[in-house]
């Protein structure tokens, strides 16, 4: 592990090469905000009631000003699986509207789609190849799946299965033009790439403080366009449905508050920031320049072990990394993705802790690689070896 491991409280024990799945949390994160729910529980009337607001104010300006957004603009929510299906159960969709999305998008939000199908809209998935050599080819396979009756495509900024950062803004800007609003999926977007929200200009936009920022679980934004955000109204319903103030808006309103929950993790977000960002002397450009060529390193030391070619170029990569890996042909396995027997194998007999997934759109099987401040480059390594062992490549 890397000497700035000392940080986490991972498992020294483990190659731990999954930042993507859930993120981890260093320790002057976690103190910060083990102090908070002290000070929650001392006075919780005082801590929830009254001065709630004022902080959630302060944790939303700090993170405003990391994402390039104005703070009223943003909500926060638990995560980006809920950020996702907060626009797409506000949304009022007549029967033949469509939904787009790609079959690069995860799994639960491509759930969070086919809900609104038992009201007679179609969800449309866009094939974009993987491997692939460039941007445009995902412009090109999103735009012509785009029709008259489009409503909104729902576009990862960076993938899930495949690590690919899609190219947004030609994307938002193109679809914009045929009157196509974009809902951003960024979850892993917050701490890997530099955002301006603001200047992205997407009708919606959500993202984890979970993953890359290395904030507590269950810290998570949702970005909403001014002009769209009289429509978008939270899962739950609570008080600010009839709240009679005329100091915020509506939006702010009914989001900050959907009953009483620990309120702790977005309230550590600052502290995430300010501590990833004093990693490096260079600051959150340098930990994000560091992560993303780590994890280039990483996929060089695979493709080599493994004798397959990058399947995607560098530009499209930020700190997650996936490379393809032969055909899967063992018994199906009934207990879900954690436990694909590579994957399994992989922990039980090298301690290593890496995805293995089945990307649907390409008939193999796939390994992706995270790179976050406490990994290193001999980690990568072993899990090269690791796969040649288990591969029978060795
Ligand atoms: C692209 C993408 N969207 C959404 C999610 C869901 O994040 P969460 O479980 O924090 O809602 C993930 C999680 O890995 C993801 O990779």
């Amino acid at each position: 592990m890397a000497e700035l491991a000392r940080h986490w409280t991972l498992d020294p024990g483990i190659d731990f090469l999954n930042h993507g799945s859930f993120g981890a949390c260093p320790r002057p994160v976690l103190e910060a905000q083990g102090e908070l729910r002290a000070r929650l529980e001392r006075q919780p009337v005082q801590f929830l009631a009254r001065d709630l607001e004022g902080l959630l104010d302060e944790a939303r300006g700090a993170l405003g000003r990391f994402l390039g957004a104005d703070p009223d603009d943003l909500a926060c929510v638990p995560n980006a699986t809920t950020g996702v299906n907060t626009v797409l159960r506000s949304l009022p969709l007549q029967p033949g509207d469509e939904l787009l999305t790609t079959n690069h998008a995860y799994n639960a939000c491509q759930n969070a789609l086919r809900l609104r199908e038992s009201a007679g809209v179609k969800v449309v998935v866009a094939t974009v190849p993987w491997p692939l050599s460039s941007p445009g080819q995902v412009i090109d396979a999103v735009l012509a799946a785009a029709t008259a009756r489009t409503k909104l495509a729902l576009l990862d900024h960076v993938t899930s299965p495949t690590g690919l950062i899609f190219p947004l803004p030609e994307l938002i800007g193109r679809l914009a033009a045929r009157g196509i609003d974009t809902l951003v999926d960024g979850a892993h977007a917050p701490g890997m790439l530099p955002l301006d929200l603001r200047g992205l200009g997407a009708a919606y936009y959500t993202g984890n403080c979970h993953k890359w920022l290395c904030a507590p679980k269950g810290a998570a934004f949702l970005h909403v366009r001014r002009d769209r955000q009289q429509g978008i109204r939270p899962l739950t319903i609570s008080h600010g449905a009839n709240a009679p103030r005329k100091d915020r808006s509506r939006f702010r309103l009914e989001l900050d508050w959907t009953g009483t929950d620990d309120p702790t993790a977005f309230l550590s977000v600052p502290e995430a920031i300010d501590f990833l960002g004093s990693l490096l002397p260079g600051g959150w450009p340098a930990l994000m320049a560091r992560n993303r060529s780590l994890a280039l390193r990483g996929r060089q030391i695979l493709c080599q072990a493994l004798g397959v070619p990058a399947p995607a170029p560098e530009s499209m990569l930020g700190s997650l990394a996936s490379v393809p890996l032969p055909d899967f042909t063992g018994e199906p396995w009934s207990k879900g993705v954690w436990w694909h027997p590579l994957q399994r194998a992989l922990l039980e007999e090298h301690r290593i802790e890496a995805p293995v997934m089945i990307f649907p759109a390409h008939p193999r099987q796939l390994i992706r690689i995270s790179a976050q401040a406490y990994n290193s480059e001999e980690q990568y390594a072993r899990l090269a070896s690791a796969l040649r062992a288990e591969l029978q490549l060795a």
